[in-house]
């Protein structure tokens, strides 16, 4: 994580702007199941978010706040008003590998060469976590501070854990927008995977989403920029780039190679233009 005051060129400007969400976040001040005095200021302050306690929360306020060991992001000042946090606890299962987890289509999409994955959409991880599982060094991009906070507090966890160590170990999170990141990148990737955050529907009677997924729309809302997410990633000598639609959504224009249906998704793979590069498994 950057230090404090250290400002990201995507909270600002431009891709500020394309998002719909934006809900203002605290970090909860000490209280029973809250974080501790000074880790909750250290926190704050790291952020450049406010430090309240429960009682002087308004409505439209998410909350950052330690819970049974994990940094969680609250619906407001109770967790049981609605919870969530990074949690990588996927495990196997009897007569199944590790990799598993990660379903088919994405799997497929992603390609069986064991090299560099940038997941430019990290969220919560758990496409990064399963890719990692299935052997992908991954470098996790998140240009959100506060899912960034949330990322690094579920590595650690997962770190701690022995069944979790040897996946966890090859992510690597990174905060700031992937734009700018793949830029730097000192290696070229195997392959990148873009899931943006898709456009709230106006339907008024559409189904809500997962927990999870309505408090980072609060958080973040829709990546309207996404398409420039592709622009940049296809500007890299990566082999393969992977963007997750919904199925029945319009391809966005590039090098399509393939695409991956499944039951709620679809995975359209793009192979940018690599010279020397020929194109692998
Ligand atoms: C739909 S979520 C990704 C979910 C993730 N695949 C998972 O398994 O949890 C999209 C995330 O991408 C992040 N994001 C969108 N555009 C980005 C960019 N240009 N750089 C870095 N992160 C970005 C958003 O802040 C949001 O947290």
């Amino acid at each position: 994580m950057p230090p404090a005051g250290d400002k990201n060129p995507a909270q600002e400007g431009d891709g500020a702007l394309a998002r719909q969400g934006n809900a203002p976040v605290v970090v909860l001040s000490p209280e029973p199941g809250a974080l501790e005095a000074s880790a909750a200021s250290a926190l704050a302050e790291k952020l450049g978010l406010p430090l309240r306690p429960a009682s002087e929360l308004s409505e439209d306020e998410l909350v950052l706040a330690r819970s049974h060991e994990a940094l969680e992001l609250w619906a407001g000042g109770e967790p049981r008003q609605g919870r969530a946090r990074v949690e990588w606890s996927q495990r196997p299962g009897p007569g199944r590998s590790p990799g598993e987890a990660l379903g088919q289509p994405l799997q497929r999409a992603i390609g069986r060469s064991l090299g560099l994955v940038v997941d430019a959409t990290a969220g919560f991880g758990t496409d990064a976590f399963a890719l990692a599982c299935r052997g992908h060094r991954v470098l996790a991009l998140e240009r959100s501070p506060v899912m960034a906070a949330l990322l690094e507090d579920g590595r650690e966890r997962a770190l701690a854990d022995p069944e979790l160590r040897e996946p966890a170990a090859r992510i690597e999170i990174r905060w700031g927008d992937a734009r700018q990141a793949l830029v730097e990148l000192d290696e070229a990737p195997d392959a990148i995977y873009i899931d943006p955050m898709y456009p709230v529907p106006t339907r008024t009677k559409a189904a809500l989403p997962p927990l999870k997924i309505q408090l980072l729309r609060r958080l973040v809302g829709a990546d309207l920029d996404a398409e420039s997410l592709l622009a940049a990633a296809l500007a890299t000598r990566a082999r393969r780039v992977v963007v997750k639609r919904p199925p029945t959504a319009p391809v966005w224009p590039g090098p399509l190679a393939d695409s991956h249906t499944g039951k709620l998704v679809r995975y359209d793979v793009y192979h940018a233009a690599a010279p020397g590069r020929p194109e692998g498994p």
